[in-house]
């Protein structure tokens, strides 16, 4: 090589050189604006102790960890991953976290079947045998079926398998398509309420299910309800408001066994397959509870699938008569639980907005709809995200996906929970929580995300301020404990 080979050689690199270091961006700018988007996340402005703080890094070094893994439950379907989550220590420490309230949970959903099935054989039915039902085969006695079977664990599964939408088998064989899915899911419900509207069954399985919530670190729910007809043995019934009033025996017995335990309201709910002249008189009926039992009912709301039901414009006139009354009745509508966009059934979710409701059950649309989000982060009328219900229903596949992992990433006003775990086999708010935490909280979410998850679950319930404060101090007690426990 001739030196001016060289010389221009050398005259190349530093130009290569300078070049870089005038167009790298600078690092410090960027640690800037990753602590502003990290400051944007739900939880993300919480201070946390020093306590606080070794617990939350020992939970990203275990969510790290999680994440390398081949099979990494929030990406499978939650009848697959089950087992997989049951057995994770993220999983097991989520269960002890305090978690505040569940907000969204469904009367005849809220108790594992298996606590039904096992707990029902003492039980009889009806003191004769009923009236064979138009397409069905004759009614049995649960204890000659028992009696004439060989292997009875096999006939309790079976038993069991009828009562919820949970199988073994390839969940997208068993359920290819949502239609399906919700048919079974609807059959799953009718079997259950059968077992659960005899009177002394319909108590134990509230009292259980509250059990249930309480050994899962939760401490305060406000239930779905559709306050069904009760029977007793000999075919007489009772109405709804011995219904209502049961609910509020058990809980105050239920309160007294464990006075950890904060308490429980209802949102009293109807299927959105009615007309508008039942709807007229049910939201009546609504407003009328309401005024009879102030602290025990919370509001109204319409349950059922929302893609082939009426939308909520459709009862428009029905559901403006409390304020046209100049009466209270707070609505908790289930809105944008579908992936339907343009739809009829996709303006529920402004709707739901426009009538002024207290929270939104599930609000899956919400990313496609930029005015409705901007009412519900200003208005701070939360969403209740119930990620396994999501996913199970078959609206998002990868729980990675979720559209939570954007409102997480902003902390729009939000809550965590579980729909109806005892038909997608869960329990609890936990499996929901590590979904959340796990799946659509990416790497970033910390400790101080579950301490904001928490707290938003008793800001955003229909407590008044003065109980959400009472119910606070309660969960910090819990919380510190919790800590101290965990570090
Ligand atoms: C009875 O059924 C259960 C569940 O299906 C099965 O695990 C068990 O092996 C069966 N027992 C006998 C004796 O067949
Ligand atoms: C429901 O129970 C019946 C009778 O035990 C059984 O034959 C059937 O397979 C069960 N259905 C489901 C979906 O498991
Ligand atoms: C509305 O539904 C009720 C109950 O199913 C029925 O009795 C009534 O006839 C229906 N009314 C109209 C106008 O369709
Ligand atoms: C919703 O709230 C607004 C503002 O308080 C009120 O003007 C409006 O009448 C309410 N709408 C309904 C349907 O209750
Ligand atoms: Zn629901």
């Amino acid at each position: 090589m001739d030196m001016s080979a060289k010389r221009h050689l050398v005259l190349v690199l530093v130009l290569s050189c300078l070049w870089g270091a005038l167009s790298m961006p600078d690092p410090k700018h960027r640690e800037d604006l990753m602590k502003t988007e990290a400051s944007m996340q739900t939880g993300g402005r919480m201070v946390l102790s020093e306590k606080e703080q070794q617990l939350s890094s020992r939970l990203l070094q275990m969510k790290s960890e999680e994440v390398m893994r081949v099979d990494f439950p929030p990406s499978m379907h939650f009848f697959r991953a089950r087992d997989l989550i049951k057995e994770s220590p993220i999983f097991s420490l989520l269960q002890k976290v305090p978690k505040g309230a569940a907000l969204h949970l469904h009367d005849f959903s809220m108790t594992s079947v298996e606590w039904l099935v096992k707990n029902s054989i003492r039980f009889f039915f009806s003191s004769q045998i009923p009236k064979p039902l138009p397409q069905c085969s004759p009614w049995v006695l649960l204890e000659k079926l028992r009696a004439l079977t060989v292997n009875v664990t096999a006939l309790d599964d079976s038993i069991m398998k009828n009562l919820t939408i949970f199988t073994d088998l390839d969940p997208d064989v068993a359920y290819p398509s949502q239609d399906v899915l919700w048919n079974r899911f609807e059959e799953a419900f009718r079997a259950v309420s059968g077992l659960v509207t005899y009177a002394p069954v319909f108590r134990d399985y509230y009292y259980q299910g509250l059990q249930e919530l309480y050994a899962d670190n939760v401490m305060y729910l406000e239930l779905r309800a559709m306050l069904s007809e009760v029977y007793e043995l000999d075919g007489s019934t009772h109405d709804m408001i011995w219904t209502l009033k049961t609910y509020q025996e058990v809980t105050r017995q239920f309160t007294a066994d464990h006075p950890e335990f904060f308490g429980a309201r209802v949102i009293y709910t109807i299927h959105r397959g009615v007309n508008s002249t039942v709807m007229a008189q049910v939201v009546q009926k609504a407003m009328q509870l309401k005024k009879t039992f102030p602290d025990l009912v919370a509001g109204f709301d319409l349950v059922g699938r929302e893609d082939p039901g009426r939308p909520l414009w459709y009862f428009r006139n029905e559901l403006s008569l409390p304020s046209d009354k100049g009466l209270q009745l707070p609505f908790f509508f289930h809105a944008g639980e579908t992936n339907l966009e343009g739809s009829e059934v996709d303006q529920n979710l402004l709707d739901a907005l426009l009538f002024n409701t207290t929270r939104i059950g599930h609000g899956f649309a919400l990313l496609r709809h930029p005015v409705a989000k901007e009412l519900s982060r200003k208005n701070g009328v939360a969403l209740e995200i119930c990620p396994i219900s999501n996913q199970v229903t078959k609206l998002v596949d990868d729980l990675r996906n979720h559209p939570g992992a954007v409102l997480m990433a902003e902390d729009h006003p939000l809550v965590i929970s579980s729909d109806d775990p005892a038909m997608f086999g869960s329990s609890g708010l936990s499996y929901d929580f590590y979904e959340a935490f796990v799946g659509f909280g990416g790497l970033r979410s910390n400790l101080g995300t579950l301490k904001a998850l928490a707290i938003n679950s008793i800001r955003y319930s229909s407590l008044s301020t003065q109980q959400q404060d009472k119910a606070l101090a309660m969960w910090q007690k819990r919380w510190n404990k919790f800590i101290i426990e965990n570090t």
